[in-house]
């Protein structure tokens, strides 16, 4: 009996090994979904889907975008990983899901290199800090003074603990001596809006979100959180130029799927996406919004990988410096 049921039982293994590969090779065989950590029309959101739209081209099936929004951007790294294993599911994490929130989230659920497959870095942002448009200060200085003073009532809006916008604050905080409580929002989308509409004093945000609110003049911008001005706005001077050269920081987008995606799929993600951010129109949007390429070896999934690990060696003793922990 059982020298017949082997043979049949390796049959089918070979059966089932090549109906997958097939599969994969296949792929992508329906829609991709695309988690987006924040509310739509925030920063990750305006990215995401300027690349989905180009990579759906390439891959033949729509990709449709999800704004996964909770647990400040990381549940939907925790979706990722409890769904299918097929490589239709992609997600945009960034600096804060997928590097800060180790060292301030002791309950993270997952580790940003192990977990997940790494497909590759999209683009980096620049961060600015913004006033409301009657808030007192009108320089970064000026500012910074005004913390010093009213850092026990100011309104600092962010994305939720572990974003980019509170992390990115959290650094000009630490810089600068002061802490400041801060009011959490589904993303920066929504936290924009308030600074608009004069509900909170200050946000550090990515100048996509920020740069059409400067132009219309509905907010103050005070500084570029880098050492070279934006050509997004050109205007705003740089944190060394307003007097808080500590203060600088990049952050970035990057895109991963479920860890035990085939390898054809993640082969043929990662194809699409450098597909998107080598062509040319592309390339232009999201320069004129503000994002950078990333360099050729950051679009791979081991340039990826490699680039997440030395982001979270960046930001754990910055974390760690400024005394914060999610509980
Ligand atoms: C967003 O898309 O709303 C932002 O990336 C959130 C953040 O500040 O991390």
């Amino acid at each position: 009996m059982r020298l017949q049921i082997r043979p049949l039982l390796a049959g089918l293994a070979a059966l089932a090994l090549s109906a997958g590969i097939a599969a994969a090779q296949n792929f992508p065989t329906k829609p991709i979904t695309m988690l987006i950590p924040f509310a739509a029309g925030g920063p990750t959101d305006v990215v995401g889907r300027l690349i989905g739209e180009h990579m759906s081209r390439t891959l033949g099936q729509p990709v449709i975008i999800e704004n996964a929004v909770g647990a400040a951007g990381t549940l939907a790294g925790q979706r990722l990983m409890a769904g299918a294993s097929d490589g239709h599911t992609i997600l945009i994490g960034h600096t804060g899901t997928h590097a800060a929130a180790v060292s301030l989230n002791p309950n993270l659920r997952y580790r940003p290199v192990e977990d997940f497959a790494h497909i590759g870095l999209v683009n980096t942002n620049p961060i600015f800090v913004n006033v409301r448009k009657d808030h007192p200060a009108n320089t970064l200085r000026e500012l910074v003074t005004w913390l010093k003073a009213n850092q026990a009532t100011a309104n600092n809006a962010h994305a939720g603990v572990g974003s980019v916008s509170h992390t990115t604050c959290l650094l000009f905080h630490s810089v600068i001596g002061v802490k400041v409580a801060g009011i959490p929002y589904r993303g920066t989308a929504p936290a924009m809006n308030d600074l608009v509409g004069g509900k909170v004093d200050y946000l550090c945000d990515q100048g996509v979100n920020v740069a059409p609110q400067t132009r219309a003049a509905t907010i103050k911008t005070l500084a570029i959180a880098q050492d070279q001005r934006a050509a997004l706005l050109p205007d705003v001077p740089t944190s060394t130029e307003a007097g808080v050269p500590d203060f600088k920081v990049i952050v970035w987008n990057a895109m991963f799927t479920h860890k035990d995606a085939p390898p054809a799929a993640i082969e043929k993600l990662n194809g699409a996406l450098r597909a998107a951010l080598n062509d040319a129109t592309l390339k232009a949007k999201l320069t004129e919004i503000g994002a950078e390429i990333p360099t050729a070896e950051q679009q791979t999934p081991n340039g990826l990988r490699a680039f997440i690990a030395s982001e979270i060696a960046r930001w754990t003793p910055i974390i760690q410096a400024a005394g914060v922990r999610i509980e």
